[in-house]
């Protein structure tokens, strides 16, 4: 047996090294045990580390190093030992790192994920307070958090380039970090009541915070999801939020007693709209449903800002899934070469899904599409709106029934709403037909054709409104 001693639990050089060596010198996974911490190795003993040539050639896939960085952040005591029977399967290989089906990978991938979904909470919930400077030394402030995984060396850059010109602490119960405008320092873990617990800006903080609060957006599932209460206690504004939620249905209601537009759909939100590229990065590390978990990536909408179409889909596919864009698969050759015969130009359009993450089951290696529920597609139904907001084409195209209750709110029968517009609230226009991975699979060869005229009369309906002369941006 050979045990190895990192210096730290996130010590991704001693990992990298001893694994290499262990690799090189054809060391089963599980003839090696990894522990943490400068006295554990005497304690857990094993023979000495196989001493390989420093020069030996070893290369593996530039994809598993940078999930290999990521996961080894994760508090899984196991980690370890998964990445090393990971290093050793992708040297059998090295197609496994593309094999989203392999059980080792998805594992690691899983861990990977919670490391880089502990790193987007940090960013959003780091809050820092001000201490009293003395004797004319500089203001300092200090933040204390309390993250899932070892994320907080890795972490220390973002902050150090986003308050680059402040002096900062952020304290934390395994180390703590200390940026005085030139050198980060690291220091041992502290406790809460290390860190002050409220600092002056905080009233205008939370003013702030009750300000932006819009009841009509209100979520709570969804803003625990994003929120977990376990951060409340260090965020200012939380201490609000009981009440803003109490008070949300009246402000809610008289909100829309005050509006011309009913709640069930969609709104355009007067005045500023979303910002497409920050939404988009949102996005990136959407846990709003469970779907996350499986996908590999959030499927964001694609096209320019100024589109006069968005054409909304159902959900990415296989293809989509790993290469993070819509319809770039076999439903999507059917759009485009609809979309040629239309004249419509697909660069000119945005695109995007109801829902953003990938639905599916395993059979074997294969991933097979499985039709998004109601409770994702509600989930979703958040991004969607919001893009919407941000793109504000005057016409959208719905492929499919999930696209139309997407964008409705409600359920709609293609064979009725479609060849016809259907006036949204806002003043834009909804057009409805039938989704293109539908057409694949009509079986028989007469109605597939019926059905691909039908899609393509759909298409040109649409395109004769983005002719029509009265239809302006909205
Ligand atoms: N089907 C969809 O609905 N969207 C895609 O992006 C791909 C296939």
């Amino acid at each position: 047996m050979f045990c190895v001693t990192l210096d730290a639990p996130d010590d991704f050089d001693g990992w990298r090294n001893a694994a290499r060596n262990l690799a090189l010198s054809k060391v089963p996974a599980q003839e090696v045990s990894w522990h943490v911490g400068a006295s554990s190795g005497d304690l857990f003993g094993g023979a000495a580390l196989p001493q390989v040539d420093p020069s030996a050639s070893f290369a593996v896939p530039r994809p598993f190093v940078d999930l290999a960085q990521s996961a080894i952040l994760h508090s899984d005591p196991e980690r370890f030992a998964l990445l090393y029977a990971l290093l050793l399967h992708v040297r059998a290989g090295p197609g496994v790192v593309q094999d989203r089906a392999d059980p080792l990978l998805r594992r690691v991938d899983m861990l990977a994920k919670a490391v880089r979904r502990d790193i987007h909470k940090m960013h959003a919930f780091v809050r820092f307070r001000e201490i009293e400077a003395v004797d004319g030394a500089p203001a300092r402030f200090v933040a204390w958090f309390e993250p899932d995984h070892h994320i907080v060396r890795a972490n220390a850059g973002f902050f150090i380039r986003r308050f680059a010109n402040m002096c900062w602490s952020i304290l934390t119960p395994e180390c703590s970090i200390h940026w005085d405008g030139n050198i980060l320092r690291e220091g041992p873990g502290a406790e809460r009541g290390d860190a002050p617990a409220e600092d002056p800006v905080e009233d205008i903080w939370k003013g702030y915070y009750s300000a932006i609060f819009n009841p009509a957006r209100l979520k709570v599932g969804a803003m625990m999801s994003e929120m977990p209460k376990k951060y409340w206690r260090n965020l200012p504004e939380a201490s609000l939020i009981p009440d803003l939620i109490a008070g949300a249905q009246a402000r809610e209601s008289a909100m829309i007693a005050a509006s011309p537009v009913p709640s069930k759909n969609i709104e355009a939100i007067p005045g500023a709209r979303e910002n497409w590229t920050e939404l988009r990065a949102e996005a990136m590390t959407c846990t709003r449903c469970a779907l996350h978990c499986t996908a590999t990536q959030t499927v964001f909408g694609e096209g320019p800002a100024d589109s006069r179409l968005m054409i909304v889909g159902e959900q990415p596919g296989d293809q989509e899934d790993l290469a993070g864009r819509p319809f770039v698969g076999p439903a999507g050759q059917v759009l485009n070469d609809a979309l040629a015969k239309t004249e419509i130009d697909r660069s000119r359009t945005y695109l995007t899904n109801a829902v953003k993450h990938f639905k599916h089951e395993l059979r074997g290696k294969r991933r097979i599409h499985q039709t998004p529920q109601t409770p994702e597609i509600e989930a979703c139904r958040w991004w969607l709106g919001r893009e919407i907001d941000a793109i504000r084409p005057p016409v959208i195209l719905a492929l499919g029934a999930t696209a139309a209750r997407a964008v409705l709110g409600k359920a709609v029968t293609i064979g009725k709403v479609r060849g016809a517009a259907i006036p949204l609230p806002t003043g834009q226009e909804l057009w409805v037909t039938v989704h293109p991975s539908y057409l694949l699979r009509i079986p028989d060869a007469q109605k597939a054709e019926e059905e691909r005229a039908r899609f393509l009369d759909d298409l040109r309906l649409v395109r004769a409104r983005l002719d029509g002369a009265r239809l302006e941006t909205v």
